[in-house]
């Protein structure tokens, strides 16, 4: 086994992969704007046996303990449970943890069975409890479907339960504590993300609010206390004091965790990408390389050789907004 290390001396152990780069949701921060309208074409590039064979090949030849499916909306893929039903073979042989983040619209009537397919970890993405703020951040109506199944996954024991919420500013800014109130004595973790820029996704300085004022939103009505950070973890936690719930800040912009990262991704095109905040591929095409016949140890070296080009921080913000071709829609976070 060939553990990925790269020219910071990152040991690179968890593997983020976009399964499909559509979602059944249109959030403004995730889906750049010109896609808004269009009817986008269902776009994934890995099949299942090509996917399988990933995940092999970076569990089994290189010592992943990670793996993450994101999207688009990862459950939309039609395919779905065909991908869980194989991965949880390759598990049982060489054990990881299994990851998911997804929009919760569609998740509920799998949890038991992904449960028994050996989901690990479960993060859903739920911005607001107001279900006209949830129409007018997503443009859809599905707050219910999104609540359903984050009470499916408290009732089968997904513990701690993640729920991404990003912060803007004159959106969902006055319901920070009020999601802390709902929440309070659940297993349940909720993440509050700094907005993060990606090409064309209505990103302004306006909206943006930094984690240490989302903190003080928060502290003003329910006192925290620090929690040791997980390894490699990109938030900083913390318990609700007197409560069950923890709640964390996920800094990217105002504070960046680059020092510590253990993450590679590779995209819904197939790609492999480096940093989630970076503007280029990492040059290495799995499904280029799959269909032309690489045998997996060379596939391996070459992407041995493309971490070593992994810069040791992301850019700074004033750098991010100007890049068109990073795509949150494509790479799921
Ligand atoms: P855990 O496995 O539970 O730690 O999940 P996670 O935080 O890795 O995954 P999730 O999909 O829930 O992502 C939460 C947020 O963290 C998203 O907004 C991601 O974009 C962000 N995030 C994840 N990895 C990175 C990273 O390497 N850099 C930056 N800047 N943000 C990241
Ligand atoms: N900034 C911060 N977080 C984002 N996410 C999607 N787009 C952005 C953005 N622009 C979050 C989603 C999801 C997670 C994977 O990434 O809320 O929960």
């Amino acid at each position: 086994m060939k553990r990925l290390i790269d020219g910071f001396g990152r040991v690179h152990d968890y593997l983020r992969i976009s399964l499909i780069d559509r979602c059944n949701l249109n959030c403004f921060y995730c889906n750049p704007k010109d896609n808004m309208t269009k009817s986008v074409r269902y776009n994934y590039n890995l099949t299942n046996d090509e996917l399988v064979r990933l995940i092999r090949l970076f569990v089994v030849g290189h010592g992943m303990k990670k793996i993450r499916f994101t999207g688009g909306e990862p459950m939309i893929r039609r395919d779905i449970m065909d991908l869980f039903e194989r991965v949880s073979e390759i598990k049982s042989g060489h054990p990881f943890e299994l990851a998911l983040t997804s929009n919760g619209t569609t998740l509920a009537p799998h949890l038991k069975r992904l449960k028994e397919l050996g989901l690990d970890r479960l993060n859903l993405s739920l911005d607001t409890l107001d279900a006209q703020m949830f129409e007018q951040i997503t443009g859809h109506d599905k707050i219910e479907p999104v609540m359903g199944s984050i009470e499916t996954a408290l009732d089968l024991g997904f513990a701690p339960l993640k729920i991404n919420a990003v912060g803007m500013r004159g959106l969902n800014d006055g319901e920070l504590t009020k999601f802390v109130d709902y929440f309070k004595d659940r297993n349940v973790n909720l993440r509050f993300i700094e907005f993060m820029p990606f090409g064309n996704n209505d990103w302004n300085d306006d909206r943006f609010i930094s984690y240490v004022e989302m903190k003080e939103i928060i502290e003003s009505e329910f006192p925290l206390q620090s929690l040791e950070q997980e390894k490699h973890a990109v938030a900083k936690d913390y318990q609700v004091i007197g409560h069950k719930c923890k709640v964390s800040f996920i800094s990217s912009i105002s504070d960046h965790f680059c020092d510590d990262c253990n993450r590679l991704r590779v995209g819904s095109s197939g790609k492999m990408k480096l940093c989630l905040l970076s503007n280029s591929d990492s040059g290495v095409n799995f499904r280029e390389l799959f269909r032309a016949g690489v045998s997996d140890e060379e596939i391996s070296e070459m992407l041995m050789s493309s971490l070593q080009l992994k810069d040791e921080k992301h850019p700074p913000v004033q750098q991010l907004v100007t890049f068109s071709q990073n795509q949150m829609m494509a790479i799921g976070g």
